[in-house]
């Protein structure tokens, strides 16, 4: 067999993805049709690869590097979900500034020369608060959510139309000259649609006219949709999407949703979808005839403010995408995605001209080979088996074929990528604490140590009531979600024989509530904060209270972390409390359900709007912050964090709240760990079919414990950064933390493929056929010294590589000569290089860890 080498990768993909750049010319309109086997751009077939960055879940200030970055990792498309909450904030008055500026977005599309699929809903999911869809809707009198009903219809083609006519006036449709090549209406109603019995068919069939109706001159698509009229495309989502066949024969196979990761909701472990299962089932697509691939997410980014759906969906959206919530590519993911959409390109003629045949090289083994007149031959080779390596013969030579595989031959005889070899560098990523520094000059003009002013709230009714009732009322009904926080109060009194209890028994506060988290104060003291959890939102709890004899006040603090995003009538899923009892009284237990409860919407600090940092009246400059304090508003005036990699605070030290800096809203924080009970692995085996629980860390320990502040926010000093800490932190161990890749690796063995496109002109030389390591630091940074380096069998990963049974001892003097002081470097695997008898009969690698400084 004959493998080429990986070596001049990163160079000959630079070639690549000039040839893969899209074709337009901004301004001039072109034409956007489809056939059976592809999108037809300008008269041509195209293969997409695209890659969704949802423009609120991160600045406008990040927008060209993560495009720039996207386009650098092989995609030439951008999708992104619009998100008609964060844009129609009550009816008719709409919102397009900062993160939800969508034409600027489309326009940073336009400008790095990529195409846009944008994914109108306007219902999304996406884990996005409430679906996507605005709360007020569902208070307008006869709404029933994504059925067949006039005020739905109406709001929605109303909001539909909005966006269309925007991305219209600004000439962002490809019909127009612009980026936008594709629509999508609704998302995935086809698991719904029986639910919502005949209103749910006749609403799919109205979705799907209605948006042919806007005219928009490129073609529509719905997603997971098994009944689309004509003209509209269904498409994929899932993990896999090989096996999918659109309805229509006249419609190409589009995946638009690939999970390259997962997302996570407070209190459950991190998932991880090994890169090897992600390239497995990418390029498993592409040799079943696919040619519009999604990764959904590429970047993730964050879910700021209060944008979190739920419940408890963490305010990271990092979905272990690509590009992680930072803007970082992500090693060795990113690396090896590109080094795959590279060799998916080369075949782009094959795939989508030639003629495909299917081989049978094994029982769990084999090819699609796609052949044109032209004489242009690619071949995919899968090992489906996911436990067993193969070896197999294709055309008269032998290929080994890792479990769970496919091997992309762009000549339909050299092996140019594997999707189970990674040989994409793998990097360390620190998050470095910096201390808060202070913006308060004293009056010689020294920093003075950090100043923080504190406001406290008072459990209970602040001002005057909102209403009393009997009894509880739904939480979300009632906060119309203008606030995570609802105030329930009420009071009873006892007489000193009711809490004269034996052996030393403490009352119990007992509590039922739909969700979704609760603080109970009795008599100001914070007693319990009992919650549901991402799977399972209504909770109980019996919480050990102290009362005293005479009058006891109750004041429940109700919350809602982040709304319902899917499911059959999923808005009509309420929240709050359903039951209150006293129990564990002398003689009796004491119902407050049917008591008159008083309430309050929202905080007083909400009210005064201290979260921008205003009502300097009310901040009481302190010396020491109060620590371990319920309900507490802290404000300190810092300076930015030195350097220019990215933020996130660290929220360790605090327990659950939200913060701000300069107004901005940072988002829910809520260190809540996940039980150690929960199913961790060390090692994860990306062989098999991958399910988001398949391959978890982090059993134990908080779900999320640093908040991206983007650098744009910060000001050169005075930046006003507000916490609301509700159980009680501790504000003076809150750090900045500076995200850095401190640090490359590369580890590729002998037997590795080369994907190099600048090889592959003369692949059948012998100089192109050895593979190499390849490092590369971030911008701006060199390689300053080289921490391990082994020829031979290494053990480990990045971070903990050690030597194994054999060893070059030049290895480290090789690679030091090869690398030190330059930001890139690549040692081939040659004899010249490296020199170990000892174990030449084995498969020899090589292992570099190089710092970045
Ligand atoms: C899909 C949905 C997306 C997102 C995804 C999971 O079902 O269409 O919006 O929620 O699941 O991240």
């Amino acid at each position: 067999m004959r493998i080429i080498s990986i070596l001049e990768a990163y160079s000959v993909f630079l070639a690549l993805a000039l040839l893969i750049q899209v074709n337009y010319v901004k301004g001039s309109n072109y034409s956007v049709s489809y056939d059976s086997r592809s999108m037809i751009i300008n008269g041509q077939r195209k293969l997409l690869i695209s890659a969704s960055i949802h423009y609120p879940r991160s600045v406008p200030a990040m927008w060209p590097g993560l495009i720039q970055l996207a386009k650098e990792g092989g995609a030439n498309v951008i999708e992104s979900y619009v998100f008609w909450n964060g844009h129609e904030l009550s009816p008719n008055n709409y919102y397009f500034e900062k993160r939800y500026d969508l034409v600027k977005f489309v326009k940073t599309v336009q400008q790095a020369g990529m195409y846009m699929i944008l994914r109108i809903g306007p219902f999304v999911a996406a884990e996005w608060n409430f679906g996507g869809v605005p709360v007020w809707l569902h208070y307008v009198p006869g709404t029933v959510f994504r059925t067949d009903n006039e005020p739905w219809k109406y709001y929605m083609q109303k909001f539909t139309t909005y966006i269309v006519n925007l991305m219209k006036q600004e000439k962002l449709f490809a019909s127009q000259g612009g980026p936008i090549i594709l629509a999508q209406i609704e998302n995935e109603y086809g698991y719904y649609e029986a639910s919502y019995g005949d209103g749910g068919k006749r609403y799919a069939q109205w979705s799907a006219k209605m948006a042919l109706s806007q005219d928009i001159g490129v073609p529509w698509i719905m997603c997971q949709q098994w009944d689309t009229p004509d003209h509209v495309i269904n498409t994929c989502n899932g993990f896999y999407c090989d096996d999918f066949t659109p309805i229509s024969a006249k419609s190409p196979k589009m995946w638009t949703e690939d999970w390259p990761g997962w997302f996570q909701t407070f209190g459950s472990t991190n998932p991880h979808r090994p890169v090897e299962d992600v390239a497995y089932a990418v390029a498993r697509f592409f040799q079943k005839g696919g040619s519009v691939h999604n990764y959904y997410m590429y970047h993730g980014g964050t879910n700021f403010g209060r944008t979190a759906g739920g419940p408890f969906i963490t305010t990271s959206y990092d979905y272990e995408a690509p590009i992680d919530e930072y803007g970082l590519a992500r090693f060795p993911k990113w690396g090896h995605l590109k080094e795959l959409h590279g060799a998916i390109m080369l075949c782009e003629k094959a795939l989508l001209n030639g003629k495909k045949t299917n081989m049978t090289l094994g029982p769990m083994q084999e090819a699609d080979v796609y052949t044109d007149s032209y004489g242009d031959c690619a071949a995919f080779l899968a090992n489906m088996d996911n436990k067993t390596d193969s070896v197999v013969k294709f055309r008269n030579m032998t290929y080994h074929l890792p479990a769970w595989s496919v091997s992309i031959l762009p000549d339909c005889k050299n092996v140019i990528y594997n999707s189970a070899k990674v040989g994409s560098q793998a990097s360390v990523v620190d998050m470095v604490p910096e201390e808060l520094q202070s913006s308060v000059l004293s009056p010689n003009r020294d920093l003075k140590p950090l100043q923080w002013e504190v406001f406290m709230e008072t459990p209970g009714i602040w001002g005057e009531p909102d209403f009393n009732i009997t009894g509880f009322v739904d939480h979300i009904n009632t906060t119309k979600d203008t606030t995570d926080y609802l105030w329930v109060t009420t009071s009873f009194y006892l007489d000193s024989n009711d809490i004269l209890l034996e052996n030393n028994s403490r009352p119990v506060l007992a509590v039922k509530s739909k969700g979704h988290a609760l603080h109970a104060f009795v008599n100001q003291q914070l007693q319990g904060s009992p919650s549901g959890n991402g799977t399972i939102f209504p909770f109980k709890a019996e919480i050990p209270i102290s009362l005293k004899p005479g009058k006891n006040e109750i004041a429940l603090l109700s919350m809602t972390v982040g709304l319902q995003t899917a499911g059959p009538q999923y808005e009509w899923i309420g929240a709050g409390l359903t039951s209150v009892e006293i129990k564990g009284l002398k003689n009796r237990t004491v119902d407050l359900t049917k008591f008159t409860w008083i309430y309050k919407i929202g905080l007083l600090g909400e009210h005064l709007n201290l979260y921008k940092g205003d009502g300097n009246e009310h901040w009481i400059l302190v010396t020491e912050p109060p620590k371990r304090q319920p309900l507490t508003w802290y404000k300190a005036l810092v300076d930015p964090p030195s350097g220019d990699e990215p933020i996130g605070l660290d929220m360790i030290h605090m327990r659950k709240g939200l913060a701000w800096l300069n107004g901005e809203e940072i988002g829910r924080y809520w260190p809540r760990k996940s039980s150690k009970h929960d199913a961790c692995v060390d090692h994860c085996d990306y062989r098999g079919k991958f399910m988001p629980n398949k391959c978890s860390t982090g059993c134990g320990e908080p779900t999320q414990r640093w908040y991206h502040i983007p650098r744009s926010w910060f000001k050169p000093s005075g930046n006003v950064l507000v916490i609301f800490e509700e159980k009680g932190g501790d504000p003076t161990q809150i750090r900045f933390s500076k995200r850095k890749a401190s640090g490359v690796c590369s580890l590729v063995s002998e037997d590795h493929p080369s994907v190099s496109v600048a090889s592959w002109t003369n692949v059948n030389e012998p100089s192109a056929q050895k593979p190499a390591a390849t490092l590369s630091c971030p911008a701006s940074t060199r390689i300053s010294s080289i921490k391990f380096a082994s020829f031979g069998t290494p053990l480990g990963a990045c971070g903990s590589f050690s030597k194994g049974d054999c060893h070059d001892p030049n290895t480290l003097s090789v690679v030091e000569k090869t690398c030190l002081n330059r930001r890139e470097c690549s040692i081939k695997l040659t004899e010249e290089n490296f020199n170990v008898g000892s174990c030449s009969s084995t498969v020899r690698r090589l292992a570099v860890e190089a710092v970045c400084g």
